[in-house]
């Protein structure tokens, strides 16, 4: 019986070893066999592999080797490296009609980015070459005196300065090719703590590309960018028609983590500027919201405090083609919503109640920060937690991948260009001092994508017809 036993263990032995030195072992080896753990490491060990754990399901198993079907990791449009960033952390990104490219360091979410007075950092630079980047509009304007903090508050405060930019969240080009700058008027102090802005911070500065000079700017009354605030991104639209003065509406996003956010409005003609939508649930990050990036769980780092839940509100906006409607969404939700913006350019006194009563829950989307349209009326967003970007098609009510790449993680801002192609910075911000415990395991260099747009599709111009 012994005997017999030893002879039954010595063939399954060799079926084993017969396993495992078929090399390449035939695409589904195992199914319908019953090796045991002691035949698996054997597999394991002439396929050159060490780890103790299923040999099968191992990812970086050749595909020839696959037995259980694994993700790829990819899907869409093929993306394209357009840009490293190895110097400051940028957030925003935007491409003229010329192919200029420019980009945003906002010192309010990284304090390496805060301009101290003497350390040249920049808040928005022109990228000059596809590794190198210069500071812009002029590096006198990135260089406000004494610094984006001003000490002489008690407690210090983000610097009110104007004519000098403070911490911008944001660069965008509009449908006249005409670059506008978002400031927050907030920055980090070297604790990590966001300053509070102070008059002349928060604003909309607009620069014409031709002379690389500033146009327009828009100061924030206190009334309607709080000290609080945190202005995030901005869309435009120039159709003649849509204010008195004929010069065209701009709509903001206020992010604040500290709660008040909400949509700003702003009259390019009269520069007046309005609040809609604050404190509702649109606006709002969802309550004990986790989000996931490259299999990793993200709180917010507050330091000295106990870990908190990612509380960063709306954030993402982008106009319909025909500028009738206003998609957003939060960092901190899953859900974009749509408002018609008519709503919006409404200041009267019913008109926040009404608006209220028009925002449209269009669908779920993932985790995204920024947003963005084209002529084919998509709205792009990222998607981090599947590290894609996807879009959301009002014409048939459903959100599906564009792009998709193991090189995708945080997908900041985008900006469609009259190239054809969805411009994207990916800036590993899930991996910084922002997220719980706030080791900072970011890696220079940062990254520009881009993707060709489907059915050739491109930038929207000042009438939704193409550029
Ligand atoms: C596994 O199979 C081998 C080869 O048949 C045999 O020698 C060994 O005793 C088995 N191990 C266990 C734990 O069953
Ligand atoms: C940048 O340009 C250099 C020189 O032309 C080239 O070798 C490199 O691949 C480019 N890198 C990117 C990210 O496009
Ligand atoms: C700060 O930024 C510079 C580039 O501007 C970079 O070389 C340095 O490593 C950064 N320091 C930290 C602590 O991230
Ligand atoms: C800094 O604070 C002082 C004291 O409140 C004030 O007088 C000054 O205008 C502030 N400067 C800037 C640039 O904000
Ligand atoms: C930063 O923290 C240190 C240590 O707690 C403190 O001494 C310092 O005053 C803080 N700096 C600011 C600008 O708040
Ligand atoms: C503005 O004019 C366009 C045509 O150019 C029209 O489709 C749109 O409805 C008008 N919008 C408003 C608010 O009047
Ligand atoms: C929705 O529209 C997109 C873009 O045209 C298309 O790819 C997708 O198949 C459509 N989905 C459905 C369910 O109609
Ligand atoms: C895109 O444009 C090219 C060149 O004009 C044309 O050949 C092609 O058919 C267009 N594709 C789509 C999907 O419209
Ligand atoms: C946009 O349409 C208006 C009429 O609503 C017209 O006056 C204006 O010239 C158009 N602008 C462009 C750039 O097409």
């Amino acid at each position: 019986m012994a005997y017999l036993a030893a002879l039954l263990g010595f063939v399954h032995w060799l079926s084993c070893f017969g396993a495992a030195i078929n090399s390449p072992l035939p695409h589904i080896p195992l199914v319908g066999k019953s090796y045991n753990s002691t035949c698996l490491i054997l597999l394991a060990i002439v396929r050159g592999k060490t780890h103790s754990g299923p040999v099968w399901a191992r990812r970086s198993d050749n595909d020839e080797n696959k037995v259980v079907v694994t993700d790829t990791g990819t899907g869409g449009t093929a993306i394209e490296l357009v840009h490293l960033f190895y110097d400051e952390w940028p957030t925003g990104i935007a491409v003229s009609s010329t192919g200029r490219k420019f980009a945003n360091y906002p010192g309010g979410l990284d304090y390496n980015d805060t301009n101290t007075g003497n350390n040249g950092k920049y808040t928005v630079a022109e990228l000059v070459t596809n590794a190198t980047e210069s500071a812009y509009p002029s590096l006198e304007m990135n260089s406000p005196p004494g610094g984006a903090i001003n000490y002489t508050t008690n407690p210090p405060t983000a610097a009110g300065y104007a004519d000098y930019l403070i911490g911008v969240q944001s660069v965008v080009i509009d449908s006249a090719d005409r670059l506008w700058i978002v400031d927050t008027g907030r920055v980090l102090n070297e604790n990590g703590t966001l300053m509070l802005a102070s008059y002349g911070g928060p604003k909309l500065v607009g620069v014409d590309l031709t002379t690389d000079k500033v146009f327009q700017t828009i100061v924030f009354p206190q009334t309607v960018a709080f000290p609080d605030s945190y202005l995030n991104d901005v869309r435009f639209d120039l159709r003649p028609n849509v204010t008195a003065s004929g010069q065209g509406i701009a709509y903001l996003t206020d992010s604040s983590v500290e709660g008040r956010t909400g949509l700003v409005v702003v009259d390019l003609g009269t520069g007046e500027s309005w609040r809609h939508l604050d404190y509702t649930t649109y606006v709002q990050a969802d309550r004990q919201f986790v989000a996931y990036v490259w299999g990793k769980q993200l709180y917010a780092n507050s330091p000295g405090n106990p870990f908190g839940y990612i509380t960063f509100g709306v954030d993402g906006i982008a106009i319909s083609a025909n500028g009738e409607d206003l998609f957003f969404g939060g960092v901190g939700t899953r859900y974009m919503y749509s408002i018609p913006t008519s709503y919006l350019r409404d200041n009267s006194v019913n008109s926040d109640a009404l608006a209220q009563g028009a925002v449209v829950t269009r669908t779920q989307k993932g985790v995204a920060d920024g947003f963005e349209t084209d002529t084919n009326n998509f709205i792009y967003h990222g998607n981090m937690e599947q590290e894609a970007i996807s879009f959301f098609n009002p014409a048939n009510g459903t959100d599906q991948i564009f792009v998709r790449d193991p090189r995708i993680n945080w997908v900041d801002t985008m900006s469609v260009a009259t190239d054809g192609y969805l411009y994207f910075t990916v800036n590993q911000l899930c991996f910084g001092p922002l997220m719980y415990p706030g080791t900072d395991t970011r890696q220079r260099p940062f990254a520009m994508f881009r993707a060709k747009l489907p059915n050739n599709g491109t930038k929207i111009g000042v009438n939704g017809t193409t550029v």
